[in-house]
């Protein structure tokens, strides 16, 4: 894959790629520590939003306005598609070109982060949003996500990204299905080569229209990624099955991680006609709890 060099500066946009370029393996074989269901009483509430005030607030988020991730995106991120609507925060993605900078962009996402004056980070603890999708369509390349990125941007031996819930209809390779994938992604190519885990454990059988819970649970030991509650699949630190899939240990950071809500367009497939009305992703709230034995 010729793109994936630019892949570590392009985070999430093409984070997809890695799909497509792994080969999966199914389920790791270290002793785990995590619940197979979520039980809240094992936890206590460190961060939450409801997203029930008339605005944003940015003494959390920090929102992109005429923000440009990397310079192969056609898409920049506006304030005008991250609003709060119903008690939901409300990220969009639209066909509306936009000049800044003397570029012009045909489409713009929504994005934000937990970067604001006070802003919140985190190290350990279940992270979890309420979200729901909007349809996509054949080909469609809206791209949005629940993720989060290190605080003191730091990579290699840490996470590059940590992505809860990425929706997708092309990153899947079977343009039948809209998949949501959960990714746990580090490594340094041009130093390691292959040495890095890019494997996304893919969902398609639920109804991502509807409401549902995308989670994490990180702890020392290992990143498992949740849906309603359910675990999904976990990354462990040292085991010997992520061994044999990439060659080298899972590191699980141990730094504050920041979390991140956007909705991105995938430009390489981008049509107007799916862009007809903006498409919205609804975040009914955002919740980082503490592990009470940790
Ligand atoms: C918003 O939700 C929070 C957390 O549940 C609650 O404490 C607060 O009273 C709510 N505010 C409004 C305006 O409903
Ligand atoms: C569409 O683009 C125009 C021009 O940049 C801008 O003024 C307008 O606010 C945009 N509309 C939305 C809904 O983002
Ligand atoms: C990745 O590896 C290359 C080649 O050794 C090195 O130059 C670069 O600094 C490394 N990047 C990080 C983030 O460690
Ligand atoms: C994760 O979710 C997928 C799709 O819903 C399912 O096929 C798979 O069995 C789940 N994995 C685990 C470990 O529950
Ligand atoms: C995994 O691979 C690394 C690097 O080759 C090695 O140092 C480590 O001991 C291995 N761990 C296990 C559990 O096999």
């Amino acid at each position: 894959m010729k793109n994936i060099k630019n892949c570590l500066t392009y985070i999430s946009i093409c984070a997809f790629l890695f799909a497509i370029a792994s080969a999966s393996h199914s389920s790791t074989g270290s002793p785990s520590q995590h619940p197979d269901v979520i039980n809240y009483d094992d936890f206590t509430l460190k961060f939450e939003d409801q997203f029930n005030q008339t605005e944003i607030n940015t003494q959390y988020w920090k929102v992109g306005d005429n923000l440009v991730r990397t310079s192969q995106q056609f898409q920049i991120y506006t304030k005008e598609n991250v609003k709060i609507e119903g008690d939901n925060l409300v990220l969009s993605a639209q066909y509306n070109s936009t000049i800044y900078d003397q570029k012009k962009y045909d489409y713009s996402g929504g994005y934000l982060e937990t970067r604001g004056s006070k802003g919140f980070k985190f190290q350990y603890g279940y992270a979890e949003a309420r979200i729901k999708l909007p349809k996509l369509q054949f080909q469609d390349s809206s791209f949005p996500a629940f993720w989060a990125l290190p605080a003191d941007n730091s990579r290699w031996p840490y996470s590059v990204e940590v992505d809860i819930m990425e929706y997708c209809n092309v990153c899947s390779g079977d343009d039948k299905n809209d998949y949501v994938y959960s990714a746990y992604i580090y490594g340094n190519r041009s130093q390691y080569g292959d040495c890095r885990i890019w494997y996304r454990s893919p969902m398609k059988q639920i109804s991502f229209t509807e409401y549902h819970l995308y989670g994490m649970l990180w702890t020392k030991n290992e990143v498992t990624f949740y849906v309603d509650g359910v675990a999904n699949y976990s990354f462990i630190i040292s085991d010997p099955s992520n061994n044999k899939s990439i060659g080298c240990p899972i590191v699980i950071p141990d730094r504050d991680f920041y979390l991140i809500l956007n909705f991105a367009v995938i430009e390489k497939y981008a049509k107007p006609e799916h862009y007809k009305e903006p498409k919205e992703m609804y975040v009914d709230y955002v919740k980082v709890y503490k592990l009470n034995n940790n």
